[in-house]
């Protein structure tokens, strides 16, 4: 009887890992793979030096939106030649994990 009882627990708990990691992307993989998007979206005050634009603010911006965001660009739903070109050499994964990785660094600074 205790046996069957924990094999079921263990079954339960098999289970919500299965469906935690399904959920979510991974933060550890979206760090390392946005780097490369740091270089643009990391800089002071989010204003390019030369040529002077403004690039979004990324750090807490819910992972959905990014997520959206990143399939619209690769799509070409939204338009803008280097965020294609981003968003193009991108898997679906790799963009949830970025996505996560951007939502866990907190809320958006309400200053800016
Ligand atoms: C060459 C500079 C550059 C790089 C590198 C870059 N981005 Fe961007 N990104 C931009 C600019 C500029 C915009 C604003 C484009 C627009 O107006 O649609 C943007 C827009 C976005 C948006 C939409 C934000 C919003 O609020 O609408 C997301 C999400 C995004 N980038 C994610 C990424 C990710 C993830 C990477 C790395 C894989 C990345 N970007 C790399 C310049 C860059």
């Amino acid at each position: 009887m205790r046996s069957r009882i924990v094999a079921i627990i263990l079954a339960c708990a098999a289970l919500t890992v299965t469906i935690a990691a399904r959920a979510d992307g991974d933060i550890a993989k979206g760090k390392v793979a946005s780097q490369t998007c740091l270089g643009c979206h990391g800089i002071p005050d989010y204003t390019s030096v030369y040529p002077t634009y403004r690039v979004p603010k990324l750090a807490g911006q819910s992972a959905a939106y990014v997520l959206h965001a990143l399939q619209e660009y690769k799509s070409g739903a939204r338009s803008y030649p280097s965020m294609h070109a981003q968003a193009s050499s991108l898997t679906e994964q790799q963009m949830e994990d970025i996505a996560a990785y951007f939502q866990s660094l907190g809320t958006p600074d309400k200053s800016k």
